[in-house]
């Protein structure tokens, strides 16, 4: 018995070991979010530092172009404000925190007399602009890879924010037989290692307002919980919904059973 194990072992080694040593690829570190479980909720003050994260560093090469300013105040996002909701009559167009972080940034418009292109500071109604005019200058200023859009980037990649997390925390010298060209770089998270993007966080590269330390390792979990928020806005509305409908279900079938108890009373088999 103890022989095939054995056995079995080695030849499992024998397959996949190869496989395993040269990619030198790790699965995504474990990180405890506020969002993860049946009942996880986003933290909304990690929201808002992720949110900081996002537009002092990522939107230098990354669109989130399904993404709008007001978005920022809808209910459960990183600048909700129950004043600014359905409840009062009023909309997170009306939210002042959203008005002025959206009035920071520059987006593209057209001079409505001349015709000219022109920028202005964003209004809340406006989506999240690109830092590039268009691909093939996203491409130039990168060394070939235009950065993605990061609207659905969690969802889309397996770990989703656990994986960005990870990414971001995962650069380092390369693998051993690992030779980079210039403008790649080693990511231990990466498929394949050998990633487009240069580091991109440092320790303080991004001043949080709550007063949070501001690590690499802060900095990459905020953003990745920040881009999971974007990708999945409606994430704890479909939680609640989950939760109602089973306790729903359970007083449904406690219902029918006292109801089969009626119906079937006295009756002799
Ligand atoms: C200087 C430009 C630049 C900055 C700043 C930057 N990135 Fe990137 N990023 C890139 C490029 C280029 C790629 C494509 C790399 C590739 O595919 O090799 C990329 C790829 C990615 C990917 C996709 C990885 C995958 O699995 O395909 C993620 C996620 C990502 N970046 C997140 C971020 C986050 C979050 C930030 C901000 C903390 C950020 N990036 C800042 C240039 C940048």
């Amino acid at each position: 018995m103890l022989r095939k194990v054995t056995l079995l072992a080695a030849a499992l080694l024998l397959v996949g070991g190869p496989a395993l040593a040269n990619s030198g690829v790790e699965k995504p570190m474990a990180v405890d979010f506020s969002f993860e479980g049946p009942f996880g909720r986003f933290d909304q003050a990690q929201l808002q530092r992720g949110y900081k994260v996002y537009r002092e560093v990522c939107a230098a090469c990354h669109s989130m172009s399904m993404v709008a300013f007001r978005n920022l105040g809808d209910p459960g996002g990183p600048f909700f404000d129950p004043k600014y909701s359905a409840a009062t009559g009023q909309t997170s167009n009306d939210n002042p925190v959203v008005k002025a972080l959206a009035a920071d940034t520059q987006v593209p418009d057209i001079d409505g007399e001349t015709g000219d292109a022109i920028t202005r500071p964003a209004t809340p109604a406006d989506y999240f602009p690109s830092p590039f005019p268009n691909v093939i200058a996203a491409k130039a200023g990168n060394g070939g890879i235009a950065p993605p859009d990061l609207s659905l980037m969690a969802k889309a990649r397996e770990g989703g924010p656990e994986y960005i997390a990870s990414l971001l925390q995962g650069f380092g010298p390369p693998a051993h037989g690992v030779t980079l060209a210039p403008g790649q770089h080693y990511n231990r998270y990466f498929p394949g290692g050998v990633i487009g993007m240069a580091p991109p966080l440092a320790p303080d590269k991004v001043t949080f307002d709550d007063g949070s330390k501001s690590t690499v390792k802060q900095q990459a979990e905020d953003v990745a919980a920040f881009l999971m928020w974007a990708a999945e806005p409606h994430m704890e509305a479909r939680k609640q919904m989950g939760f109602s409908v089973m306790i729903f279900l359970i007083l449904f079938s406690g219902l029918l059973y006292a109801s089969y108890r009626r119906v079937w009373r006295g009756e002799s088999h």
